[in-house]
């Protein structure tokens, strides 16, 4: 489901800038400027934007608090200089942030916006599960996409996976993904790649 690569640890010092510019944040989500730096980008945020018919899996975001009422709190919020550099020299030139998970017992199951694969390194796990998760048959047809939430009951867990702290990996963010059983802030580095080469 996931799968780990070779890129070296991140150093600790580096690790302290993130953890030091968390301690101040303010709850951000703001992919479109943090991500889409450049107007292909920007359009194909726009182009995913999803058009809701009787065959769409999910319903609009803004319905998130009706279907998954004790959803994490996400946010994405910039990375020190120390890393984008850090990044820049030992994986290439990828835009990164940090997303923090907290204050929930699970991130309900989505697709991220923009981007293809996310290529993670764990912080602090928040002992939290990865899940893979698939329409149920009945919906197999149904079109899933970003910027929806998918009922409970439409959807079949496929896969789960506890990921190592410290380590890099890729998951396919364009499958339908969450995280269970958290219990604790899931702090993670997290390069955003718009196709798959490094999956
Ligand atoms: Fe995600």
């Amino acid at each position: 489901m996931i799968s780990y690569k070779d890129y070296p640890q991140v150093p600790e010092d580096i690790i302290a800038d993130v953890l030091h510019s968390i301690g101040n944040y303010a709850n951000t989500f703001d992919l479109v400027n943090q991500i889409a730096a450049d107007t292909e980008t920007v359009n194909k945020f726009n182009s995913q934007r999803p058009v809701f018919t009787d065959n769409t899996l999910g319903f609009p975001f803004e319905q998130s608090a009706e279907y998954y009422p004790d959803t994490a709190v996400f946010s994405f919020i910039d990375a020190p200089n120390s890393l984008k550099e850090w990044v820049k020299e030992n994986i290439g030139p990828y835009p990164v942030n940090i997303q923090i998970m907290d204050s929930g017992n699970y991130v309900m199951p989505h697709i991220d916006e923009i981007r293809t694969v996310a290529l993670n390194y764990l912080i602090t796990t928040g002992n939290g599960i990865t899940c893979i998760y698939e329409p149920t048959e009945q919906y197999k047809d149904y079109i899933a996409g970003p910027q929806m939430v998918f009922p409970k009951e439409r959807l079949i867990k496929v896969d789960e996976q506890t990921i190592d702290n410290n380590r890099w990996h890729t998951l396919d963010v364009t499958r339908i993904h969450g995280v269970e059983n958290l219990n604790g802030s899931r702090v993670s580095i997290t390069v955003s790649l718009l196709d798959r080469t490094l999956l």
